[in-house]
């Protein structure tokens, strides 16, 4: 089983000065799994990536990437590729000549190095002699992941990289990232977007002030029994609102409009109560014409536990 593991990391702890960016992180990525990172600004996302890619070290615990220990020196692990904080390019070379440079510096000859292949998976063979001083965040991010594919990795670490896609580029992108997986390369992501993880990601963990609040599939974060806000639209929305301040196990959230005037009713509720609530509307002759959660599941269940570990975090810090 833990042949099969592309990074097995255990208590791992890296500060910077008085900033502890990842406090006793674990994390298991299994071969061919594309596992997703999220968290808040500075939860230590980037971090950690840095650390995979051996741009960093840990201060402690235990890091294996491929199977093989991670030491202490300041190198990328054989069969790992990836980029953070954006690519770095040569601005004055097209896009064809960067890649071209990357694989001459590897010792790799240049036209049989899959160069064209490359260009062609992430959607820049049109662009491929334009000098890469004038793309846009998108178009080097994509080549950044084609200088990626050319060392076929078996582990692909990239940080926000479907930060600025457009639709067509995303899709270039999702199409790369889940081929490699099937063909058994392991890819580690991070993202603020909950749509990219749910169409990417089988995995993910859930980073907050450098620590895990949730690691595992998606479908039991979303899955996760709670509260959730929804949103209603009926024929008569302020007599709705008073059934619904009456109705058992619905909370009224202090805008319980919804910041939209009066059409609209927010309510909180797990689904049972909401059931009984939509059957009591539409038997006191109140018409449903919208219902539908203010946040995807995902989502609430991200805020509530990031929200939940930054609370904890102050309670700690005030010593109360
Ligand atoms: N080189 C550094 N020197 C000092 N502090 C750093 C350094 N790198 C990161 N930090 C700090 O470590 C913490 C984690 O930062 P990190 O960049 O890993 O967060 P992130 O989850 O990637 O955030 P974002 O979503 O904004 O990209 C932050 O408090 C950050 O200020
Ligand atoms: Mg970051």
């Amino acid at each position: 089983m833990d042949s099969q593991l592309a990074i097995r990391a255990r208590g791992i702890t890296k500060c910077f000065g008085d900033v502890v960016a990842l406090d006793g992180v674990d994390l298991h990525v299994t071969q061919g799994q594309i596992h997703g990172l999220v968290g808040p600004n500075g939860a230590g996302k980037t971090t950690l990536l840095g650390l995979l890619l051996g741009l960093a070290v840990a201060d402690s615990g235990r890091l294996e990437i491929l199977g093989t220990p991670v030491g202490r020196a300041f190198e990328a692990p054989g069969g790992v590729a990836g980029f953070l904080d954006g690519p770095g390019l040569y601005p004055s070379l097209t896009a064809r000549q960067n890649l071209a440079a990357l694989a001459a510096l590897r010792g790799d000859d240049t036209r049989s190095a899959g160069i064209d292949d490359a260009l062609e998976q992430v959607g820049l063979a049109d662009v491929a002699e334009d000098r890469t001083r004038g793309f846009s965040l998108g178009m080097r991010q994509r080549l950044g992941l084609a200088a990626a594919l050319l060392s076929t990795p078996r582990l692909l670490v990239l940080d926000e990289p479907c930060n600025g896609l457009d639709p067509a580029g995303k899709k270039h992108v999702h199409g790369v990232l889940t081929r490699l997986a099937r063909e058994g390369t392991s890819v580690v992501l991070s993202s603020h977007r909950m749509d990219d993880l749910e169409a990417l990601c089988s995995e993910v963990t859930i980073l907050a002030t450098g620590r895990i609040v949730f690691s595992g599939p998606l479908g039991k974060l979303a899955a996760e029994n709670r509260e959730l806000d929804y949103r209603l639209v009926t024929s008569d929305p302020e007599r709705a609102r008073r059934l619904a301040a009456g109705a058992p196990g619905i909370h009224l959230p202090d805008d319980a409009t919804g910041g939209q005037g009066g059409a609209v009713l927010v309510v909180r509720a797990l689904v049972p109560a909401l059931d009984d609530l939509v059957v009591r509307l539409v038997r006191d002759g109140i018409a449903l014409r919208e219902l539908r959660p203010v946040f995807s599941p995902l989502e609430a269940a991200f805020l509530a536990l990031t929200e939940q570990q930054k609370t904890d975090a102050e309670h700690q810090e005030t010593g109360r």
